[in-house]
Order: C-alpha cells, then sequence, then structure tokens
C-alpha cells in the first residue's frame, strides 16, 4: 500500500463504519409491502448524503406503486473525460432474528472484522464502498472522471421498475463505462473478477387433485395425492446424472472451449475448498463432466426452491391434500433466453402431469439473460489494474452463478462497456442467516474504487 493509500484508509475507516451502520439500520426488504417506507427512508439517506457530499444531482425516481431508485451525478471532470456509471442495490432480503441469527439483523454487530446484518455483504457495503469513495475524491475538490450512480431499491425482488427506466433514461444515464457493483470475493487476500453472470427464469407448479382435502383412510388410494404428484413431476426434471432432463433445455448453450476451460483453470482448487467450507454439503453433486466451479459458472441450472402441500404441524393429520406447491428457478447461460427456457420447462410439466390430477405452471414476473463480457475488453483492463493495486495481486477471472437482473439492459440501451466490481465477500452468508461483510474488504473496495478512477483517467481514450 503506497503512503497516500494508507492516509486515505486511515480517514475514510471511521466514516466508513458511521455510514454501514445507519444503512444497514434500515430493514429496506423490498419484497415485503410493509417494509416499503423503510426502503424509501434507506433512498431518501442515500440522496441526503449524495447532496451533502457535493454530488451535483441527487434525486429519487419514484411514481405510484414502485420503489425508488435514486440518482446521483457529479460531472465536474469535464465534457473531455470519461464518465463512470456505478450500479448498485440498497434493498435487502427479508431477515428475522428468529430464523436462526446469532446477533439482531437489523442490529449492526462486529465480531472479528466482520460486520454482522442484513444487506452487509448483498449488497449496502457496495453502496457505501461506492459513496466513500466519490465523497473522499470530491473532499479534495474534483474526481477525475465524471460519474453517475443509480442505487436500485427493488433488486431482491426481481428489478421489476428499473427495465422501464433504464429504457426511458438512456440519456440521462450515458456513460463511457458501467461498473455493476455487487457480489462477492473468496478471501481478503486473492481478488477474482467475474466476467459473466447467469441469467435467471422462475416459474411456480400448482398441482391440484380433488376438489378438497380428503380422509386419507376413506380415499387414500384411489385418488392421487397432489403432494405425490408434484414429487414426481419435479423427480422427473433431472437425469440422474445431474442434468436437467427437460427437451430442448440445453439448445442454446454454447459449449465450454478447451480455451476457455484453461482461463477458468485457476479457479477449480479454490473453489472445491470454498464449497466445502460455505456449503458444508456431505458430497457433491451434479453434472460429471464439469468441476464445481464450472457448474456453477458455465452451466445452466433447475432449481427446486420451496415446495409446499399438506399437513406440516404437530403430530399426525390422516389428511389427503388437495393442493401442493413448488417454486422452481433455472439459472441460464448465455444464449439461453428467459422464453425459450420457460416454454420448455413448462411444457415438460405439463407432459408430465398424470390426467389424475391438474396442474397449472406460472411464470414469475423478474426474468433476466445472462451476461457475458468480452475478457479482452479495455474497461475490464482498467478493473484489473485497479484491484491488483487495490488488492496488490493480480485478480484471478472466473464467471459468477448469480444474476443481477438489469445488466442486460444496461447492454441493449446504454452503449457502455460493462465491468463488474464485486467487494463482498463469498462466505458472508448473502440471502442467509448471519450476514456479514469483511471490513478489511471494504477498506480494499474503496482504494481499488479509488484506483479505477485514476487508471479511467489516464487510459480513456489512449
Ligand atoms: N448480489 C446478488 C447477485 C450476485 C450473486 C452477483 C452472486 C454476483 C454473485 C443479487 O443481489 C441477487 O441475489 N440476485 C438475485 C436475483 C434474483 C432475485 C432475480 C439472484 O441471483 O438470485
Ligand atoms: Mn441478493
Amino acid at each position: 500500500m503506497t503512503a497516500l493509500a494508507r492516509q486515505t484508509a486511515v480517514e475514510n475507516t471511521p466514516i466508513t463504519r458511521a455510514r454501514l451502520d445507519t444503512l444497514l439500520r434500515i430493514p429496506s426488504i423490498s419484497t415485503l409491502p410493509n417494509h416499503a417506507e423503510d426502503v424509501r427512508r434507506a433512498a431518501r439517506w442515500i440522496v441526503d448524503w449524495m447532496t451533502e457530499m457535493g454530488m451535483t444531482r441527487a434525486e429519487l425516481h419514484e411514481s405510484s406503486g414502485r420503489l425508488p431508485l435514486v440518482y446521483g451525478e457529479w460531472l465536474g471532470a469535464g465534457a473531455h473525460a470519461p464518465t463512470v456509471l456505478i450500479y448498485t442495490h440498497y434493498d435487502v432480503q427479508p431477515a428475522e432474528k428468529s430464523d436462526g441469527w446469532a446477533t439482531e439483523p437489523f442490529e449492526p454487530t462486529e465480531i472479528n472484522g466482520k460486520l454482522y446484518a442484513r444487506g452487509a455483504v448483498d449488497s449496502k457495503c457496495h453502496v457505501v464502498i461506492q459513496l466513500v469513495a466519490v465523497e473522499s475524491m470530491l473532499k479534495h475538490g474534483r474526481a477525475p472522471v465524471n460519474i453517475k450512480m443509480l442505487c436500485e431499491g427493488e433488486e431482491e425482488s426481481g428489478s421489476e421498475h428499473i427495465y422501464e427506466f433504464v429504457a426511458q433514461n438512456a440519456d440521462l444515464l450515458k456513460a463511457d463505462v458501467c461498473v455493476i457493483s455487487d457480489g462477492s470475493l473468496p478471501n481478503e487476500y486473492q481478488p477474482v473478477l467475474d466476467y459473466g453472470l447467469r441469467g435467471i427464469v422462475s416459474l411456480e407448479i400448482h398441482v391440484r387433485g380433488p376438489k378438497r382435502d380428503l380422509h386419507s383412510g376413506h380415499y387414500g388410494g384411489s385418488v392421487h395425492n397432489p403432494v405425490q404428484a408434484l414429487s414426481e413431476i419435479i423427480a422427473g426434471l433431472h437425469a440422474p446424472d445431474g442434468s436437467v432432463y427437460v427437451p430442448r433445455f440445453y439448445d442454446q448453450v454454447e459449449p465450454l472451449t478447451d480455451e476457455e476451460r484453461e482461463v477458468l483453470l485457476p479457479m477449480r482448487a479454490p473453489f472445491d475448498e470454498e464449497w466445502r467450507d460455505v456449503t458444508g454439503a456431505p458430497a457433491p453433486w451434479g453434472e460429471a463432466d464439469y468441476s464445481l466451479h464450472e457448474r456453477i459458472s458455465v452451466r445452466p441450472t433447475l432449481e427446486i426452491n420451496g415446495m409446499y402441500g399438506g399437513y406440516l404441524g404437530e403430530g399426525v393429520k390422516t389428511v389427503l391434500p388437495a393442493t401442493a406447491v413448488a417454486k422452481l428457478s433455472c439459472r441460464l447461460v448465455p444464449y439461453q433466453t428467459p422464453d425459450h427456457i420457460w416454454a420448455c420447462v413448462s411444457e415438460y410439466i405439463h407432459h408430465l402431469t398424470p390426467p389424475s390430477v391438474t396442474v397449472e405452471v406460472i411464470r414469475m414476473e423478474m426474468g433476466a439473460e445472462a451476461f457475458i463480457i468480452d475478457r479482452t475488453s479495455p474497461a475490464l483492463k482498467a478493473v484489473t489494474t485497479a484491484y491488483e493495486r487495490g488488492w496488490g495481486i493480480k485478480p484471478l477471472l472466473s464467471r459468477e452463478g448469480g444474476s443481477v437482473p438489469v445488466t442486460a439492459e444496461f447492454k441493449k440501451y446504454l452503449g457502455a462497456e460493462l465491468v463488474l466490481m464485486p467487494f463482498g465477500y463469498k462466505n458472508g452468508g448473502a440471502h442467509s442467516v448471519n450476514e456479514s461483510c469483511d471490513l478489511g474488504m471494504v477498506d480494499k473496495g474503496i482504494q481499488t474504487m479509488l484506483h479505477f478512477y485514476e487508471v479511467m483517467a489516464t487510459s480513456h481514450g489512449a
């Protein structure tokens, strides 16, 4: 670390910590309507901070029934300097202490260099890293590039409204490079740069049998139990080798080339180790021809997110339930379209459904295409240099399994080069209990952003 970097870290650390604490105390859960006011409160807090630090435009974009988007900008570097658009999200997944948290989910608690709270890693650490980086430049009067920032409040609940916003505000959001600041790194020492994310399509299966719950003694054996029928349908969706058994599911998937396999090779061993640590699962599962890392990055999947039917209360209830429900989601890889996957999965579910029950397959609103960037893109080069300076070690390249729905829209409307800049901690329990961010990585994240702006200013147009 250079003396200047050390000095900036010393200056920023207390500010960062105070900002993280305040933002993490706001339960901005976008999927629960009774938290809409909290989501708005978090949005207003970001706007106030943007204004206070001297961003020249800071505003809430909200119309009825929507959770706000926050837009802020500082364009003081001038028309000849490059413009960087930063995207983050400030909404979080639901959390209750009774889910099994060791601490209160909305009372940030520091333990051994980690800050525990819902949203710490996904993705409020990114919101704070990005804003502290800008603030620390503006404190010294200026930044070397123009900055635009878009913070979403609906990422965790399907990103329904940002699509329209991006389509209608392509001019406002115009930039040379768009940075998606979300995602995570395995540890504080080895940065890993993602050059792709998977897409997603979600659906619900409703199986209906008898017109109401029945006594299983009176009718069991004569009526096809909907929970059983649903299990049979679900069991038909995968082959014994772990691949998805739905016809045409893989039609649009490009085979993994030897060249890309080579690029991803250094991720294999670290990912195997991480896999053991993070999952704690008794043994690996999935497509044997692919490494564990390849299975979560370059291969599409079909996942059962939940299944419900019948009696799950205390004791015994001999019931033959009337209905059963399952929620499914598919992770998509490049060139698979949500429409195609929806069509072939729903068609096959209908095909698997016996005449003894009826089925309804519902497509959920949210959906996103996978996203991949050219490994030789100049923006990715700038990001690589920034991480190398911020971490003191060359980053590895990887593709991530998660999804950020708006990326495809950015690609379509903005004409900016897209890159991912993740600073979360992989083992930080995103979407799970005891979520945490690593405070050391947060500091490195701020440093990395400052390096990135510097590199952009000197390399742009060169
Ligand atoms: N931060 C994640 C996305 C992510 C995960 C990026 C891993 C990079 C690595 C994001 O908040 C998220 O959870 N996205 C959802 C999207 C879904 C709700 C449409 C996901 O991936 O499940
Ligand atoms: Mn998330």
